[in-house]
Protein backbone atom coordinates (compact mmCIF):
# COMPACT_ATOMS: atom_id res chain seq x y z
CA UNK A 1 0.00 0.00 0.00
CA UNK A 2 2.65 2.47 1.24
CA UNK A 3 4.79 1.57 -1.71
CA UNK A 4 1.66 2.51 -4.07
CA UNK A 5 1.30 5.83 -2.55
CA UNK A 6 5.21 6.10 -3.21
CA UNK A 7 4.78 5.18 -6.82
CA UNK A 8 1.54 7.75 -6.89
CA UNK A 9 3.68 10.63 -5.95
CA UNK A 10 6.39 9.36 -8.40
CA UNK A 11 3.81 9.73 -11.02
CA UNK A 12 2.68 13.03 -10.24
CA UNK A 13 5.47 14.63 -10.39
CA UNK A 14 6.35 12.68 -13.68
CA UNK A 15 3.00 12.79 -15.51
CA UNK A 16 3.08 16.50 -16.34
CA UNK A 17 6.20 15.84 -18.97
CA UNK A 18 4.44 12.20 -20.34
CA UNK A 19 0.71 12.03 -19.98
CA UNK A 20 -0.27 11.80 -23.77
CA UNK A 21 -3.43 12.55 -25.32
CA UNK A 22 -5.64 9.29 -25.31
CA UNK A 23 -6.48 9.18 -21.93
CA UNK A 24 -5.33 6.06 -20.76
CA UNK A 25 -1.89 6.86 -19.50
CA UNK A 26 -0.78 4.38 -16.53
CA UNK A 27 -0.08 0.56 -15.90
CA UNK A 28 -1.06 -0.82 -12.92
CA UNK A 29 0.10 -4.35 -12.24
CA UNK A 30 -1.16 -5.79 -8.80
CA UNK A 31 -2.36 -9.00 -6.98
CA UNK A 32 -5.71 -7.65 -6.29
CA UNK A 33 -8.15 -9.00 -8.51
CA UNK A 34 -10.87 -7.11 -9.69
CA UNK A 35 -13.73 -7.46 -7.20
CA UNK A 36 -17.45 -5.31 -6.46
CA UNK A 37 -15.08 -3.66 -3.76
CA UNK A 38 -12.95 -1.64 -6.56
CA UNK A 39 -13.91 1.92 -7.52
CA UNK A 40 -15.97 2.43 -10.78
CA UNK A 41 -13.09 3.47 -12.61
CA UNK A 42 -10.39 0.55 -11.74
CA UNK A 43 -13.40 -1.76 -12.36
CA UNK A 44 -13.15 -0.56 -16.11
CA UNK A 45 -10.47 -0.09 -17.03
CA UNK A 46 -9.24 -3.83 -16.41
CA UNK A 47 -7.23 -5.69 -18.67
CA UNK A 48 -6.71 -9.32 -17.26
CA UNK A 49 -5.37 -12.23 -15.38
CA UNK A 50 -2.14 -13.23 -16.06
CA UNK A 51 0.44 -16.01 -15.16
CA UNK A 52 -0.02 -20.08 -15.03
CA UNK A 53 0.87 -20.46 -11.30
CA UNK A 54 -1.93 -19.26 -8.38
CA UNK A 55 0.57 -17.75 -6.45
CA UNK A 56 1.94 -15.61 -8.85
CA UNK A 57 -0.88 -14.60 -10.46
CA UNK A 58 -0.80 -10.57 -12.07
CA UNK A 59 -3.98 -8.55 -12.24
CA UNK A 60 -3.55 -5.65 -14.92
CA UNK A 61 -5.52 -2.51 -15.16
CA UNK A 62 -4.96 0.72 -17.37
CA UNK A 63 -6.48 3.35 -15.24
CA UNK A 64 -6.41 7.32 -16.65
CA UNK A 65 -4.82 9.30 -14.35
CA UNK A 66 -7.82 11.11 -12.87
CA UNK A 67 -9.03 7.66 -11.82
CA UNK A 68 -5.76 7.46 -9.49
CA UNK A 69 -5.92 10.97 -8.26
CA UNK A 70 -9.29 10.71 -7.50
CA UNK A 71 -8.58 10.08 -3.29
CA UNK A 72 -9.94 6.46 -3.01
CA UNK A 73 -8.74 4.78 -6.35
CA UNK A 74 -6.08 2.78 -4.44
CA UNK A 75 -7.61 1.96 -1.18
CA UNK A 76 -8.57 -1.55 -2.51
CA UNK A 77 -5.38 -2.78 -3.13
CA UNK A 78 -2.70 -5.01 -1.53
CA UNK A 79 -0.29 -4.57 -3.42
CA UNK A 80 1.51 -3.75 -6.81
CA UNK A 81 3.04 -1.56 -8.75
CA UNK A 82 2.06 1.99 -11.03
CA UNK A 83 4.04 2.64 -13.97
CA UNK A 84 3.39 5.90 -16.23
CA UNK A 85 2.96 4.95 -20.19
CA UNK A 86 4.75 7.48 -22.63
CA UNK A 87 3.73 6.37 -25.86
CA UNK A 88 0.42 6.35 -28.13
CA UNK A 89 -1.29 3.17 -27.19
CA UNK A 90 -2.42 2.99 -30.60
CA UNK A 91 1.30 2.00 -32.20
CA UNK A 92 1.21 -1.24 -31.00
CA UNK A 93 0.15 -3.77 -28.17
CA UNK A 94 0.91 -3.85 -24.62
CA UNK A 95 2.21 -7.71 -24.08
CA UNK A 96 2.60 -9.64 -21.03
CA UNK A 97 5.59 -11.90 -21.28
CA UNK A 98 5.74 -15.37 -18.47
CA UNK A 99 6.49 -18.40 -17.18
CA UNK A 100 5.35 -21.12 -19.74
CA UNK A 101 5.50 -23.91 -16.63
CA UNK A 102 9.06 -25.55 -17.38
CA UNK A 103 10.42 -27.22 -14.35
CA UNK A 104 12.39 -24.10 -12.54
CA UNK A 105 14.91 -26.10 -11.00
CA UNK A 106 16.19 -26.16 -14.37
CA UNK A 107 18.97 -23.80 -14.92
CA UNK A 108 16.99 -20.84 -17.52
CA UNK A 109 18.12 -17.54 -18.03
CA UNK A 110 17.03 -13.94 -16.21
CA UNK A 111 14.67 -12.07 -17.42
CA UNK A 112 17.03 -8.90 -17.33
CA UNK A 113 18.89 -11.80 -19.49
CA UNK A 114 16.20 -12.11 -21.49
CA UNK A 115 14.80 -8.09 -21.67
CA UNK A 116 18.86 -7.53 -23.04
CA UNK A 117 18.40 -10.17 -25.65
CA UNK A 118 14.76 -9.09 -26.18
CA UNK A 119 16.01 -5.33 -27.26
CA UNK A 120 18.91 -6.68 -28.74
CA UNK A 121 17.63 -8.92 -31.28
CA UNK A 122 14.77 -6.64 -32.04
CA UNK A 123 16.70 -3.52 -32.68
CA UNK A 124 19.10 -5.54 -35.54
CA UNK A 125 15.56 -6.86 -36.21
CA UNK A 126 17.07 -10.45 -37.05
CA UNK A 127 14.28 -11.76 -38.72
CA UNK A 128 12.70 -14.58 -39.68
CA UNK A 129 10.90 -15.85 -42.16
CA UNK A 130 10.28 -14.20 -45.64
CA UNK A 131 6.81 -13.24 -45.51
CA UNK A 132 7.30 -11.66 -42.02
CA UNK A 133 10.17 -9.80 -43.46
CA UNK A 134 7.88 -8.62 -45.76
CA UNK A 135 4.93 -7.35 -43.53
CA UNK A 136 7.97 -5.70 -41.40
CA UNK A 137 9.73 -4.04 -43.72
CA UNK A 138 6.01 -2.47 -45.05
CA UNK A 139 4.76 -1.31 -41.65
CA UNK A 140 8.19 -0.25 -39.95
CA UNK A 141 8.29 3.00 -41.01
CA UNK A 142 7.30 4.81 -37.80
CA UNK A 143 6.98 2.14 -35.21
CA UNK A 144 9.80 2.50 -32.78
CA UNK A 145 11.19 0.36 -30.77
CA UNK A 146 9.97 -2.57 -28.27
CA UNK A 147 10.04 -1.21 -24.78
CA UNK A 148 9.84 -2.64 -21.08
CA UNK A 149 7.24 -1.37 -18.93
CA UNK A 150 7.25 -3.60 -16.11
CA UNK A 151 9.71 -6.65 -14.71
CA UNK A 152 8.86 -8.75 -11.75
CA UNK A 153 10.34 -11.93 -11.13
CA UNK A 154 8.34 -13.81 -13.41
CA UNK A 155 7.39 -11.94 -15.60
CA UNK A 156 7.58 -8.48 -18.06
CA UNK A 157 5.17 -6.19 -19.96
CA UNK A 158 6.36 -4.60 -23.32
CA UNK A 159 4.89 -2.18 -25.28
CA UNK A 160 5.20 -3.95 -28.91
CA UNK A 161 4.98 -1.62 -31.71
CA UNK A 162 2.46 -3.15 -34.40
CA UNK A 163 5.67 -4.21 -36.78
CA UNK A 164 7.16 -6.30 -34.22
CA UNK A 165 3.94 -8.32 -32.86
CA UNK A 166 4.15 -10.74 -35.72
CA UNK A 167 7.64 -12.30 -34.66
CA UNK A 168 7.60 -11.07 -30.86
CA UNK A 169 7.83 -15.03 -30.51
CA UNK A 170 10.90 -15.55 -32.26
CA UNK A 171 12.48 -12.86 -29.92
CA UNK A 172 11.83 -14.98 -26.61
CA UNK A 173 13.86 -17.94 -25.07
CA UNK A 174 11.39 -21.11 -25.19
CA UNK A 175 10.52 -20.84 -21.73
CA UNK A 176 8.77 -17.61 -21.98
CA UNK A 177 5.28 -17.31 -23.55
CA UNK A 178 3.54 -13.57 -24.70
CA UNK A 179 -0.23 -13.34 -23.85
CA UNK A 180 -1.47 -10.02 -25.45
CA UNK A 181 -3.30 -7.30 -23.26
CA UNK A 182 -7.04 -7.00 -25.49
CA UNK A 183 -6.93 -3.42 -26.72
CA UNK A 184 -9.88 -2.54 -25.10
CA UNK A 185 -11.56 -3.19 -21.22
CA UNK A 186 -12.44 -6.66 -20.75
CA UNK A 187 -16.41 -6.18 -19.91
CA UNK A 188 -17.21 -5.25 -16.26
CA UNK A 189 -20.11 -7.55 -16.88
CA UNK A 190 -19.84 -10.18 -13.95
CA UNK A 191 -22.60 -10.14 -11.11
CA UNK A 192 -20.12 -10.00 -7.77
CA UNK A 193 -17.27 -9.91 -10.44
CA UNK A 194 -16.36 -13.36 -10.52
CA UNK A 195 -14.09 -14.28 -13.62
CA UNK A 196 -17.51 -16.44 -15.16
CA UNK A 197 -21.26 -15.74 -14.03
CA UNK A 198 -22.12 -18.35 -11.69
CA UNK A 199 -25.01 -20.35 -13.68
CA UNK A 200 -22.43 -21.85 -15.99
CA UNK A 201 -20.21 -23.43 -12.83
CA UNK A 202 -23.46 -24.61 -11.44
CA UNK A 203 -24.80 -26.14 -14.86
CA UNK A 204 -21.11 -28.03 -15.04
CA UNK A 205 -20.93 -28.99 -11.07
CA UNK A 206 -24.62 -30.32 -12.04
CA UNK A 207 -23.71 -32.09 -14.91
CA UNK A 208 -20.49 -33.62 -12.95
CA UNK A 209 -22.70 -34.91 -9.98
CA UNK A 210 -25.13 -36.58 -12.14
CA UNK A 211 -22.38 -38.30 -14.98
CA UNK A 212 -22.30 -42.00 -14.79
CA UNK A 213 -20.90 -44.42 -17.40
CA UNK A 214 -23.26 -44.00 -21.12
CA UNK A 215 -22.24 -47.09 -22.93
CA UNK A 216 -23.38 -45.29 -26.16
CA UNK A 217 -21.25 -42.20 -25.60
CA UNK A 218 -18.50 -45.46 -25.03
CA UNK A 219 -18.94 -47.10 -28.46
CA UNK A 220 -18.67 -43.70 -29.71
CA UNK A 221 -15.50 -42.56 -28.88
CA UNK A 222 -13.73 -46.16 -28.85
CA UNK A 223 -15.14 -46.94 -32.57
CA UNK A 224 -14.82 -43.35 -34.05
CA UNK A 225 -11.34 -41.88 -32.64
CA UNK A 226 -8.67 -43.83 -34.70
CA UNK A 227 -4.65 -43.80 -34.15
CA UNK A 228 -3.87 -43.72 -37.37
CA UNK A 229 -5.53 -41.23 -38.56
CA UNK A 230 -4.22 -39.14 -36.08
CA UNK A 231 -0.73 -39.75 -36.75
CA UNK A 232 -1.57 -39.51 -40.38
CA UNK A 233 -2.94 -36.06 -39.90
CA UNK A 234 0.01 -34.70 -37.58
CA UNK A 235 2.42 -35.78 -40.12
CA UNK A 236 1.21 -33.94 -42.44
CA UNK A 237 1.00 -31.05 -40.91
CA UNK A 238 5.07 -31.30 -39.57
CA UNK A 239 6.09 -32.26 -42.84
CA UNK A 240 7.30 -35.62 -41.65
CA UNK A 241 4.91 -37.11 -44.25
CA UNK A 242 5.19 -35.30 -47.90
CA UNK A 243 3.23 -31.90 -47.20
CA UNK A 244 5.20 -29.25 -48.10
CA UNK A 245 4.58 -27.72 -44.73
CA UNK A 246 7.89 -26.12 -43.37
CA UNK A 247 6.53 -24.37 -40.79
CA UNK A 248 3.00 -23.22 -39.58
CA UNK A 249 4.19 -20.10 -38.21
CA UNK A 250 1.33 -17.55 -38.50
CA UNK A 251 3.31 -15.89 -41.13
CA UNK A 252 4.18 -18.33 -43.46
CA UNK A 253 2.79 -20.15 -45.89
CA UNK A 254 2.97 -23.72 -44.37
CA UNK A 255 -0.19 -22.12 -41.86
CA UNK A 256 -1.67 -20.61 -45.07
CA UNK A 257 -1.66 -24.23 -46.77
CA UNK A 258 -2.77 -25.85 -43.28
CA UNK A 259 -5.46 -23.89 -43.13
CA UNK A 260 -7.09 -24.81 -46.18
CA UNK A 261 -6.59 -28.16 -45.52
CA UNK A 262 -7.66 -28.18 -42.03
CA UNK A 263 -11.06 -26.81 -43.39
CA UNK A 264 -11.27 -29.24 -46.25
CA UNK A 265 -10.36 -32.78 -43.85
CA UNK A 266 -13.29 -31.28 -41.19
CA UNK A 267 -16.39 -30.02 -43.62
CA UNK A 268 -16.12 -33.52 -44.88
CA UNK A 269 -17.28 -34.75 -41.46
CA UNK A 270 -20.22 -32.54 -42.12
CA UNK A 271 -19.61 -29.18 -40.36
CA UNK A 272 -19.52 -25.65 -42.04
CA UNK A 273 -16.01 -24.15 -42.21
CA UNK A 274 -15.45 -20.54 -41.77
CA UNK A 275 -11.32 -19.08 -42.52
CA UNK A 276 -11.66 -16.05 -40.29
CA UNK A 277 -8.77 -13.22 -40.44
CA UNK A 278 -8.44 -11.77 -37.05
CA UNK A 279 -5.07 -9.29 -37.64
CA UNK A 280 -3.63 -8.29 -41.11
CA UNK A 281 -0.64 -10.67 -41.92
CA UNK A 282 -1.72 -13.52 -39.45
CA UNK A 283 -3.26 -16.80 -41.38
CA UNK A 284 -7.18 -17.23 -39.93
CA UNK A 285 -8.64 -19.04 -37.29
CA UNK A 286 -10.19 -21.57 -39.05
CA UNK A 287 -13.96 -21.89 -37.14
CA UNK A 288 -15.58 -25.02 -37.85
CA UNK A 289 -19.51 -25.19 -37.10
CA UNK A 290 -22.09 -28.36 -36.82
CA UNK A 291 -25.30 -27.37 -36.48
CA UNK A 292 -28.16 -27.58 -33.76
CA UNK A 293 -30.32 -30.50 -34.58
CA UNK A 294 -32.85 -28.23 -32.05
CA UNK A 295 -32.61 -25.22 -33.47
CA UNK A 296 -30.52 -24.35 -29.56
CA UNK A 297 -28.39 -21.31 -29.30
CA UNK A 298 -26.22 -22.89 -27.37
CA UNK A 299 -22.47 -23.74 -27.72
CA UNK A 300 -20.20 -26.36 -26.97
CA UNK A 301 -16.29 -25.22 -28.08
CA UNK A 302 -13.35 -27.75 -28.82
CA UNK A 303 -9.94 -25.84 -30.11
CA UNK A 304 -6.09 -26.32 -30.39
CA UNK A 305 -3.82 -23.75 -32.19
CA UNK A 306 -2.64 -24.90 -35.78
CA UNK A 307 0.51 -22.62 -35.46
CA UNK A 308 3.97 -23.22 -34.39
CA UNK A 309 6.68 -22.03 -33.34
CA UNK A 310 10.71 -23.06 -33.83
CA UNK A 311 13.97 -22.57 -32.83
CA UNK A 312 15.96 -19.26 -33.05
CA UNK A 313 16.88 -18.26 -36.47
CA UNK A 314 15.33 -21.61 -37.77
CA UNK A 315 12.81 -21.34 -40.73
CA UNK A 316 11.27 -25.24 -39.79
CA UNK A 317 8.72 -25.24 -37.29
CA UNK A 318 6.93 -28.60 -37.33
CA UNK A 319 5.26 -27.74 -34.28
CA UNK A 320 4.48 -31.65 -34.17
CA UNK A 321 3.50 -31.36 -30.44
CA UNK A 322 2.86 -27.78 -29.78
CA UNK A 323 0.25 -27.87 -31.26
CA UNK A 324 -0.06 -30.76 -33.99
CA UNK A 325 -0.94 -33.05 -31.12
CA UNK A 326 -4.15 -30.68 -30.07
CA UNK A 327 -4.78 -30.08 -34.03
CA UNK A 328 -4.44 -33.71 -35.04
CA UNK A 329 -6.74 -34.68 -31.89
CA UNK A 330 -9.23 -32.57 -32.93
CA UNK A 331 -9.08 -33.69 -36.41
CA UNK A 332 -9.66 -37.28 -34.59
CA UNK A 333 -13.06 -35.70 -33.08
CA UNK A 334 -13.72 -34.38 -36.58
CA UNK A 335 -13.53 -37.71 -38.36
CA UNK A 336 -15.43 -39.50 -35.13
CA UNK A 337 -18.46 -37.23 -35.21
CA UNK A 338 -18.47 -37.82 -39.29
CA UNK A 339 -17.93 -41.81 -39.43
CA UNK A 340 -20.15 -42.37 -36.20
CA UNK A 341 -23.23 -40.07 -37.64
CA UNK A 342 -23.15 -37.85 -34.51
CA UNK A 343 -26.08 -35.37 -34.80
CA UNK A 344 -25.63 -32.64 -31.83
CA UNK A 345 -28.15 -31.33 -30.06
CA UNK A 346 -26.91 -28.16 -29.29
CA UNK A 347 -24.22 -25.81 -31.57
CA UNK A 348 -21.11 -27.38 -31.70
CA UNK A 349 -17.50 -25.72 -32.67
CA UNK A 350 -14.31 -27.30 -33.78
CA UNK A 351 -12.25 -23.84 -33.81
CA UNK A 352 -8.46 -24.00 -35.03
CA UNK A 353 -6.59 -20.63 -33.92
CA UNK A 354 -3.85 -19.20 -35.14
CA UNK A 355 -1.62 -16.30 -33.85
CA UNK A 356 -1.51 -18.39 -30.20
CA UNK A 357 2.20 -18.16 -30.43
CA UNK A 358 2.38 -14.24 -30.70
CA UNK A 359 0.11 -13.87 -27.81
CA UNK A 360 -2.78 -16.00 -27.91
CA UNK A 361 -4.02 -13.22 -30.59
CA UNK A 362 -6.52 -15.39 -32.73
CA UNK A 363 -8.55 -16.96 -29.90
CA UNK A 364 -8.91 -13.73 -28.51
CA UNK A 365 -10.86 -11.65 -31.54
CA UNK A 366 -12.55 -15.10 -31.45
CA UNK A 367 -13.34 -14.79 -28.23
CA UNK A 368 -14.49 -10.80 -28.21
CA UNK A 369 -16.65 -11.80 -31.07
CA UNK A 370 -18.60 -14.14 -29.65
CA UNK A 371 -18.80 -11.97 -26.69
CA UNK A 372 -20.19 -8.97 -29.04
CA UNK A 373 -22.65 -11.33 -30.58
CA UNK A 374 -24.17 -11.98 -26.90
CA UNK A 375 -23.07 -16.05 -27.13
CA UNK A 376 -24.46 -18.29 -24.75
CA UNK A 377 -21.16 -20.97 -24.32
CA UNK A 378 -21.62 -23.62 -21.95
CA UNK A 379 -17.93 -24.92 -22.08
CA UNK A 380 -15.20 -24.41 -24.29
CA UNK A 381 -12.14 -26.40 -24.23
CA UNK A 382 -8.57 -25.90 -25.58
CA UNK A 383 -6.42 -29.16 -26.72
CA UNK A 384 -2.96 -27.52 -26.09
CA UNK A 385 0.25 -30.26 -26.06
CA UNK A 386 -1.59 -33.82 -25.86
CA UNK A 387 1.43 -36.30 -26.95
CA UNK A 388 4.44 -35.94 -24.82
CA UNK A 389 5.30 -37.38 -21.16
CA UNK A 390 8.80 -38.37 -19.98
CA UNK A 391 9.84 -42.32 -20.86
CA UNK A 392 8.46 -44.49 -18.33
CA UNK A 393 5.47 -42.32 -17.17
CA UNK A 394 2.28 -42.99 -17.35
CA UNK A 395 -0.43 -42.41 -19.59
CA UNK A 396 -1.74 -38.66 -18.20
CA UNK A 397 -4.16 -35.78 -18.76
CA UNK A 398 -2.72 -32.22 -17.23
CA UNK A 399 -5.78 -29.71 -15.97
CA UNK A 400 -4.68 -25.70 -15.12
CA UNK A 401 -4.18 -25.04 -11.76
CA UNK A 402 -5.20 -21.50 -12.25
CA UNK A 403 -7.24 -19.69 -15.35
CA UNK A 404 -9.58 -22.22 -15.50
CA UNK A 405 -13.52 -22.49 -14.81
CA UNK A 406 -12.30 -25.30 -11.72
CA UNK A 407 -16.25 -27.15 -13.00
CA UNK A 408 -15.15 -27.13 -16.13
CA UNK A 409 -11.75 -29.24 -14.61
CA UNK A 410 -13.47 -31.20 -12.31
CA UNK A 411 -16.16 -32.06 -15.26
CA UNK A 412 -13.14 -33.17 -17.99
CA UNK A 413 -11.49 -34.69 -14.67
CA UNK A 414 -14.69 -36.85 -13.87
CA UNK A 415 -15.35 -38.11 -17.90
CA UNK A 416 -11.49 -39.09 -18.52
CA UNK A 417 -11.93 -41.58 -15.08
CA UNK A 418 -15.09 -42.79 -17.23
CA UNK A 419 -13.76 -43.12 -20.76
CA UNK A 420 -10.08 -43.22 -20.75
CA UNK A 421 -9.47 -44.59 -16.91
CA UNK A 422 -5.99 -45.59 -18.35
CA UNK A 423 -5.21 -41.90 -17.75
CA UNK A 424 -4.10 -40.63 -14.82
CA UNK A 425 -5.53 -37.11 -13.69
CA UNK A 426 -3.30 -34.15 -12.63
CA UNK A 427 -2.44 -30.59 -12.64
CA UNK A 428 -0.25 -28.21 -14.68
CA UNK A 429 0.88 -24.97 -14.17
CA UNK A 430 1.79 -25.10 -18.14
CA UNK A 431 0.65 -21.72 -19.01
CA UNK A 432 -1.04 -19.48 -21.14
CA UNK A 433 -3.58 -21.38 -24.11
CA UNK A 434 -6.09 -20.17 -26.10
CA UNK A 435 -8.44 -20.96 -23.21
CA UNK A 436 -7.30 -17.69 -21.28
CA UNK A 437 -9.33 -15.87 -24.35
CA UNK A 438 -12.39 -17.23 -22.96
CA UNK A 439 -12.19 -17.03 -19.14
CA UNK A 440 -11.12 -12.95 -20.10
CA UNK A 441 -14.55 -12.82 -21.37
CA UNK A 442 -16.08 -14.52 -18.91
CA UNK A 443 -17.15 -17.97 -20.62
CA UNK A 444 -16.80 -21.17 -18.86
CA UNK A 445 -13.21 -22.87 -20.44
CA UNK A 446 -10.18 -25.18 -19.50
CA UNK A 447 -7.61 -26.73 -20.68
CA UNK A 448 -6.08 -30.34 -21.55
CA UNK A 449 -2.57 -31.06 -21.39
CA UNK A 450 -0.15 -33.87 -21.97
CA UNK A 451 1.43 -33.98 -18.59
CA UNK A 452 1.12 -33.59 -14.63
CA UNK A 453 3.07 -30.88 -13.58
CA UNK A 454 5.82 -29.09 -15.78
CA UNK A 455 5.83 -29.06 -18.82
CA UNK A 456 8.74 -31.71 -19.62
CA UNK A 457 9.21 -31.58 -23.51
CA UNK A 458 12.77 -31.45 -23.95
CA UNK A 459 11.61 -30.06 -28.05
CA UNK A 460 9.41 -27.85 -26.25
CA UNK A 461 9.40 -24.62 -29.11
CA UNK A 462 12.44 -25.96 -30.82
CA UNK A 463 12.61 -26.65 -34.35
CA UNK A 464 12.76 -30.81 -33.55
CA UNK A 465 9.16 -30.82 -32.18
CA UNK A 466 8.14 -33.56 -34.19
CA UNK A 467 6.64 -36.42 -33.57
CA UNK A 468 8.56 -39.48 -34.17
CA UNK A 469 11.10 -38.92 -31.22
CA UNK A 470 11.41 -40.97 -27.97
CA UNK A 471 8.19 -40.15 -25.08
CA UNK A 472 5.85 -38.87 -28.47
CA UNK A 473 2.83 -40.95 -27.14
CA UNK A 474 -0.32 -41.28 -30.01
CA UNK A 475 -1.66 -43.87 -27.42
CA UNK A 476 -1.87 -40.51 -24.84
CA UNK A 477 -3.85 -38.71 -28.11
CA UNK A 478 -6.51 -41.01 -28.61
CA UNK A 479 -7.33 -41.24 -24.75
CA UNK A 480 -7.27 -37.71 -24.21
CA UNK A 481 -9.14 -37.02 -27.67
CA UNK A 482 -11.91 -39.45 -26.12
CA UNK A 483 -12.47 -37.55 -23.33
CA UNK A 484 -12.71 -34.06 -24.89
CA UNK A 485 -15.25 -35.98 -27.44
CA UNK A 486 -16.96 -37.35 -24.22
CA UNK A 487 -17.37 -33.80 -22.76
CA UNK A 488 -19.01 -32.84 -26.39
CA UNK A 489 -21.73 -35.16 -26.30
CA UNK A 490 -22.42 -34.66 -22.62
CA UNK A 491 -22.50 -31.07 -22.83
CA UNK A 492 -23.86 -30.82 -26.07
CA UNK A 493 -26.35 -33.97 -26.19
CA UNK A 494 -26.67 -35.88 -29.38
CA UNK A 495 -28.28 -38.33 -31.52
CA UNK A 496 -26.78 -40.47 -33.68
CA UNK A 497 -27.56 -40.58 -37.70
CA UNK A 498 -26.35 -41.72 -41.08
CA UNK A 499 -22.65 -41.39 -41.13
CA UNK A 500 -20.76 -39.03 -43.33
C1 LIG B 1 -29.24 -31.37 -12.69
O1 LIG B 1 -29.12 -32.47 -13.55
C2 LIG B 1 -30.21 -33.38 -13.48
C3 LIG B 1 -29.85 -34.61 -14.29
O2 LIG B 1 -29.38 -34.28 -15.54
C4 LIG B 1 -31.45 -32.65 -13.99
O3 LIG B 1 -32.56 -33.53 -13.94
C5 LIG B 1 -31.70 -31.43 -13.12
O4 LIG B 1 -32.78 -30.69 -13.65
C6 LIG B 1 -30.47 -30.56 -13.07
N1 LIG B 1 -30.64 -29.52 -12.09
C7 LIG B 1 -30.29 -28.26 -12.34
C8 LIG B 1 -30.50 -27.31 -11.21
O5 LIG B 1 -29.85 -27.90 -13.40
C1 LIG C 1 -23.21 -24.81 -44.47
O1 LIG C 1 -23.55 -23.52 -44.95
C2 LIG C 1 -24.33 -23.55 -46.14
C3 LIG C 1 -24.48 -22.14 -46.64
O2 LIG C 1 -24.66 -21.24 -45.60
C4 LIG C 1 -25.66 -24.22 -45.84
O3 LIG C 1 -26.43 -24.30 -47.02
C5 LIG C 1 -25.41 -25.60 -45.32
O4 LIG C 1 -26.61 -26.18 -44.92
C6 LIG C 1 -24.49 -25.57 -44.13
N1 LIG C 1 -24.15 -26.92 -43.73
C7 LIG C 1 -24.09 -27.28 -42.47
C8 LIG C 1 -23.71 -28.69 -42.23
O5 LIG C 1 -24.30 -26.51 -41.55
C1 LIG D 1 -35.81 -25.34 -36.50
O1 LIG D 1 -36.14 -24.14 -37.18
C2 LIG D 1 -36.60 -24.36 -38.50
C3 LIG D 1 -36.78 -23.01 -39.18
O2 LIG D 1 -37.07 -21.99 -38.29
C4 LIG D 1 -37.88 -25.17 -38.47
O3 LIG D 1 -38.33 -25.42 -39.80
C5 LIG D 1 -37.63 -26.49 -37.76
O4 LIG D 1 -38.81 -27.22 -37.62
C6 LIG D 1 -37.03 -26.26 -36.39
N1 LIG D 1 -36.62 -27.54 -35.82
C7 LIG D 1 -36.84 -27.87 -34.55
C8 LIG D 1 -36.38 -29.22 -34.12
O5 LIG D 1 -37.39 -27.13 -33.77
C1 LIG E 1 -27.92 -11.94 -24.06
O1 LIG E 1 -28.48 -13.24 -23.93
C2 LIG E 1 -29.19 -13.48 -22.73
C3 LIG E 1 -29.66 -14.92 -22.68
O2 LIG E 1 -28.96 -15.73 -23.54
C4 LIG E 1 -30.36 -12.51 -22.64
O3 LIG E 1 -31.03 -12.69 -21.42
C5 LIG E 1 -29.85 -11.08 -22.76
O4 LIG E 1 -30.94 -10.18 -22.81
C6 LIG E 1 -29.00 -10.89 -24.01
N1 LIG E 1 -28.41 -9.56 -23.99
C7 LIG E 1 -28.37 -8.81 -25.09
C8 LIG E 1 -27.72 -7.48 -24.92
O5 LIG E 1 -28.83 -9.15 -26.16
C1 LIG F 1 -14.64 -35.11 -10.04
O1 LIG F 1 -15.47 -34.02 -9.68
C2 LIG F 1 -15.39 -33.60 -8.33
C3 LIG F 1 -16.34 -32.44 -8.13
O2 LIG F 1 -17.61 -32.75 -8.55
C4 LIG F 1 -14.00 -33.15 -7.99
O3 LIG F 1 -13.90 -32.81 -6.63
C5 LIG F 1 -13.01 -34.24 -8.34
O4 LIG F 1 -11.73 -33.73 -8.16
C6 LIG F 1 -13.20 -34.67 -9.79
N1 LIG F 1 -12.28 -35.75 -10.11
C7 LIG F 1 -11.31 -35.56 -11.01
C8 LIG F 1 -10.42 -36.73 -11.23
O5 LIG F 1 -11.16 -34.52 -11.60
ZN1 LIG G 1 0.84 -24.34 -27.78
Amino acid sequence: MSSLFALLAVLGTASAAVVPSTGVNTLLVTSTAPSLDLVECLKTSYYGTYGGSASSQEHIYLPSEECLISGSALDGLTAGSLIPLNFEREAGRIVWIGQAGIDPSLAQESLQNTWDGISTKSAESIMLESDAQKVLTTSTKSSGSIQLLYQSPNSLVLHVPHAYLPTIDTLLPSHLVPVALPSNPLPALFEGWESVPARFAIHLANVTKHLRFDPQIDKIVSDGIELNQIRRDVRYLTGEAPSGIESRHSFTPGAIKAAHWIKEKVEATGANCTLRQFLDGFSPNVICHYPSSLNSTEHVILSAHYDSRGSFGSTRAPGGDDDGSGTGHLLGVAHAIGSQGVRFEKQVVLAFFAGEEQGLLGSHAYAEHLHKKNTTILLQVQADMLAYHAPGEPLQIGLPESIHLPEASYLIGNLSQIYSPELVVGKTAACCSDHQSFISYGFPATQVFERNGWIADPFYHNSGDLSQREGYDFEQVVSIAKVTLSSLLTIAGYSLGESV
